[in-house]
């Protein structure tokens, strides 16, 4: 072992505009402001309000000038996410959007229900939903995956299945189908009407 790894603790994404990135995370996501670094980058903790939150999950940071204009290039300055809802393989795991690494961002929600009411949530917004309700094979855990303002995919889980309390988790191998990333994936078929 090189690093006594404790696990994953924030994640720092670049983002076009700032403010609305912040508006997104605190509105929608329940998290709180701890730091700014001038009126490039926000430090973001969640819960908003409790008391013992660590100070940071999320670091924000404007992209600069000349990065905002590379993407000009690439016509991904502006984002339709509604767009990308439409264009998502069934098979995989939902893409970002624009030509960024980042496949999803995952966030820990209390239970199934409350999964439910981020989809009516965010439905009421008209923000548009990549996934799920579902449940993923591997992590046996429940998801739903929507956009932020500059198209992370954010994923929403719950359950998330533990290790046995002895001897860890031994591997398995999945195969690549549709079932294994959402379990729930042919119960879900039986309510769309046949062609
Ligand atoms: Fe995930």
């Amino acid at each position: 072992m090189v690093v006594q790894n404790m696990g994953l603790d924030h994640v720092a994404i670049k983002v076009r505009d700032l403010e609305s990135s912040v508006a997104f995370y605190r509105d929608v996501m329940n998290m709180g402001v701890s730091d700014r670094i001038g009126d490039a980058v926000a430090f973001l903790r969640t819960p908003a309000d409790a008391e013992d939150s660590q100070h940071h999950e999320l670091n924000l940071t404007q992209m600069s000038e000349e990065e905002l204009s590379v993407l000009e290039e690439r016509g991904e300055r502006e984002l339709d996410l509604h767009e990308f809802e439409r264009d998502l393989h069934e098979d995989g795991p939902p893409m970002l959007p624009a030509s960024g690494p980042i496949y999803h961002i995952a966030f820990e929600v209390p239970n199934y229900q409350a999964i439910v009411r981020a989809a009516e949530g965010l439905r009421e917004r008209n923000h548009p939903i990549y996934r799920g309700p579902g449940r993923h094979g591997p992590g046996n855990n429940i998801f739903l995956y929507f956009p932020d303002p500059d198209g992370y995919p954010i994923e929403l889980t719950a359950d998330m299945e533990e290790a046995p309390e002895v001897g860890g988790k031994k591997p398995k191998q999945w195969p690549q189908t549709k079932e294994t990333w959402n379990v729930w994936y042919h119960t879900q078929d039986l309510d769309e009407p046949e062609e």
